[in-house]
C-alpha cells in the first residue's frame, strides 16, 4: 500500500520533471534555471519587426546557438519559441524575432542560457505590443534646462540599420545619427521624438520605433507673489444660507519651489478647520488658485471682511472681499436705473429746447454783442434755378421772394443778400460775388427737387453757388444752412460738395403747407434763426413788411 504510495509520487513528480526538463535543449539535465534580475520591458506597434537580442551582454554575444531558448509565457503555460525561419515567431540563438508583430504577441519572453554543461541564466523581458501609438511607449521623459539636450535612438541598438529622426511625427531632415541632438533648447523644442529604424532580414525590410518626450523646464524665477484676482475691495452678493465659492488666484513666478501659501481669513480668524468652511489650492498655469467654499453663507458672513492672503518667504499682500446679500442690491440696481433714466431725459430734453435756450439767452447776449467782424450781411443766399417744374418755380419764388425776407429780414432785423433780387443789373457779377460772400456771415443755400450735377454752362448764379460751397467746405469760414423745399432729392444726384456738406450739417425741411410756415416761432425758422447769427437787434417781432420791389422771378 505505502509502496504504491511511494510509486505514484515518484510518477508524478517524475512526469513533473520531465516537464521542466522538456523546455532545456538538453532534455537530459535536471538543471534549473537561476533567475537574473535583469528584467526589462520593450514597447512597440503592430506591423513593426521586433529584433530582440537576450538582455545579457554576454549571453547576448553566445555563438553557439543551441545554448540558447526562448520561451514565452502564455495563458496556456510557458511554451518554446521555435527556431524555424518560416515562423512568425521565432528565434535564432541569442535574438528572437516577431516578423512582424501583433497585439496578442504581448506577453512575457524568457530567455535561458546554458554557458556551462550544468549551469543556466534565465532572462525576462515583457513585450507590449499596442495597436498604434501610444504615449505609453516614451522611452524617458527628458525634462532639461540644459542648452543642448542629446537623445540616444531607443531602439535596434547593434544592428545593421538606416535611422531617421522625427519630431512630432514629421521627418526632421537630415538626421540619421544614433545620437539626436538639440541645441541651444526652448519650450519651442517641447515634444516627441521618434527614431524609425530600418533593417533587413533574409531580404525583408522591417521597421522598428521608439520615442522620447522632451520636455523643456524653463528656470525658475520667482516674483513677489501678486492676486491676479478677485480685485481689492470687491463685493461678492450671495443669498443668506446659499452655498458660496470664493476663489483667489495669485502669481508668484515661473517654476518657484518656494514655500507658497494662500490663506482665508474671516475677520480675524483663519478659516482652517473651521466647521462649514474648506479650501483647498492648485496649480493653474503657473498661477496658484485657492478655492474656498463656504456651505451656508451665515449673517455674520454678511457682515465680516473676508482676506486673501498670499504669502511666500519674503513678502505677503491680501485683498479684502465683501458678502453683500442680493436682497440688499436691488435698492442699489433700481436707484441706478432710475439716475440712468433720469441722464437720459435730461439729455432729451435739452436737446430738444436747445434751440429754445439759446434763442431765449440770445435776447440778452445782444446787448454786449458788437458786430465788428467786418461783415456786412448776416447771410449770403444762393439757390438753383435750372431744371424744374413750374410748380416747384413757384414754390422757390415764393419762397425766396416772400417768405424768407418776410421772417429773417422783416421781423428778425438780418441782412440778407438774396441772388436776383439785391445783384444790380449789368454790374460784373463774377467779382462782385465773391466779394459779396466773403462780406456774409452765413451761406444759406436752399435746394428744390431738381437740383442736380450735370450742369452745362456756368451761370453767375452756378458761380455763387460753387465760391459759397468753397468757402464752407475748404476755408471753412463760413457756416451754411442747407434749407430743402419740398420733396428730398435723392443725395446721390447732389453735387458732391454738398453730399459732403449734408454729413456735417441738418437739412431744414421747409413745409409750405404748414399754418406757421411764415412765423418767425415755428420750429423751422426757430431752427434757422438758431444757427444764423446772432442778431444786431432785440427778438423777432411781428413787424409789417413793404413788398420787395428789386425781386424778379426767374
Ligand atoms: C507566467 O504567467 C503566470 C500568470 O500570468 C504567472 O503566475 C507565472 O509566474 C508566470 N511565469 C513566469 C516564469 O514568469
Ligand atoms: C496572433 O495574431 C496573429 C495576427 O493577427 C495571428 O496570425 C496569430 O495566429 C495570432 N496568434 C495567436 C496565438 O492567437
Ligand atoms: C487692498 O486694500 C487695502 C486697504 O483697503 C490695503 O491695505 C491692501 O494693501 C490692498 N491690497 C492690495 C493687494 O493692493
Amino acid at each position: 500500500m505505502g509502496s504504491f504510495l511511494m510509486t505514484g509520487l515518484l510518477m508524478i513528480s517524475a512526469c513533473f520533471l520531465a516537464e521542466l526538463v522538456m523546455t532545456s535543449p538538453f532534455t537530459n539535465s535536471t538543471v534549473q534555471c537561476e533567475l537574473q534580475d535583469t528584467y526589462q520591458e520593450v514597447m512597440a506597434v503592430t506591423g513593426e519587426g521586433l529584433y530582440l537580442p537576450c538582455p545579457n551582454l554576454k549571453c547576448s554575444s553566445e555563438l553557439n546557438a543551441s545554448l540558447i531558448s526562448w520561451f514565452k509565457n502564455n495563458s496556456n503555460g510557458i511554451q518554446q519559441i521555435p527556431v524555424e525561419e518560416t515562423s512568425r515567431v521565432h528565434h535564432h540563438g541569442a535574438v528572437l524575432y516577431i516578423l512582424p508583430l501583433a497585439i496578442n504577441d504581448t506577453g512575457r519572453y524568457i530567455t535561458r542560457w546554458w554557458y556551462e554543461h550544468d549551469k543556466c541564466d534565465e532572462y525576462e523581458t515583457d513585450v507590449v505590443v499596442y495597436g498604434e501609438f501610444h504615449t505609453d511607449q516614451l522611452y524617458r521623459n527628458f525634462s532639461e534646462q540644459t542648452a543642448t539636450v542629446e537623445m540616444l535612438c531607443p531602439v535596434c541598438e547593434n544592428q545593421e540599420k538606416n535611422l531617421t529622426w522625427y519630431k512630432d511625427f514629421h521627418l526632421i531632415p537630415g538626421q540619421t545619427e544614433e545620437i539626436l541632438r538639440v541645441r541651444h533648447t526652448s519650450k519651442k523644442d517641447d515634444g516627441i521624438y521618434t527614431c524609425v529604424c530600418s533593417w533587413e532580414h533574409h531580404g525583408h525590410t522591417y521597421k522598428s520605433s521608439g520615442s522620447h518626450q522632451l520636455q523643456i523646464v524653463e528656470p525658475a524665477r520667482s516674483y513677489p507673489p501678486r492676486i491676479l484676482s478677485p480685485p481689492n475691495n470687491s463685493i461678492e452678493f450671495t443669498d443668506l444660507g446659499a452655498e458660496l465659492v470664493l476663489k483667489c488666484s495669485v502669481f508668484f513666478g515661473t517654476n518657484v519651489k518656494d514655500q507658497l501659501t494662500i490663506l482665508w481669513v474671516r475677520n480675524d480668524t483663519r478659516l482652517v478647520g473651521v466647521k462649514g468652511y474648506s479650501y483647498y489650492t492648485r496649480k493653474v498655469n503657473g498661477t496658484v488658485v485657492s478655492v474656498l467654499t463656504i456651505r451656508k453663507v451665515s449673517k455674520l458672513d454678511l457682515h465680516s471682511v473676508f482676506r486673501c492672503l498670499a504669502l511666500d518667504s519674503r513678502k505677503w499682500v491680501q485683498v479684502f472681499i465683501t458678502l453683500r446679500s442680493r436682497e440688499s442690491a436691488l435698492p442699489l440696481v433700481v436707484m441706478f436705473l432710475c439716475l440712468f433714466l433720469l441722464f437720459l431725459l435730461t439729455v432729451g430734453i435739452t436737446k430738444w429746447f436747445t434751440v429754445d435756450l439759446v434763442l431765449f439767452f440770445r435776447n440778452f447776449w445782444v446787448v454786449w454783442n458788437k458786430r465788428d467782424d467786418g461783415k456786412v450781411y448776416d447771410a449770403y443766399v444762393v439757390y438753383q434755378k435750372d431744371k424744374m417744374d413750374e410748380e416747384t418755380e413757384i414754390i422757390l419764388a415764393n419762397f425766396i421772394g416772400t417768405v424768407l425776407p418776410a421772417v429773417l429780414e422783416d421781423k428778425c432785423g438780418f441782412k440778407l443778400f438774396i441772388q436776383g433780387r439785391d445783384d444790380l443789373p449789368g454790374e460784373d457779377c463774377l467779382v462782385l460775388t465773391d466779394a459779396r460772400i466773403q462780406l456774409s456771415r452765413r451761406l444759406i443755400v436752399v435746394l428744390t427737387p431738381g437740383v442736380c450735377q450735370g450742369q452745362k454752362v456756368m451761370t453767375p448764379q452756378d458761380y455763387a453757388w460753387h465760391v459759397g460751397l468753397h468757402q464752407v467746405l475748404v476755408q471753412q469760414e463760413m457756416r451754411a444752412i442747407l434749407i430743402q423745399l419740398g420733396g428730398m432729392s435723392e443725395n446721390s444726384e447732389l453735387p458732391q460738395g454738398l453730399q459732403h456738406l449734408l454729413w456735417k450739417t441738418p437739412l431744414l425741411r421747409w413745409d409750405r403747407g404748414s399754418p406757421h410756415a411764415a412765423q418767425p416761432a415755428s420750429r423751422f425758422w426757430k431752427q434757422v434763426r438758431y444757427m444764423m447769427p446772432v442778431p444786431a437787434g432785440p427778438a423777432c417781432q411781428p413787424r409789417p413788411r413793404p413788398p420787395s420791389p428789386n425781386f424778379s422771378q426767374a
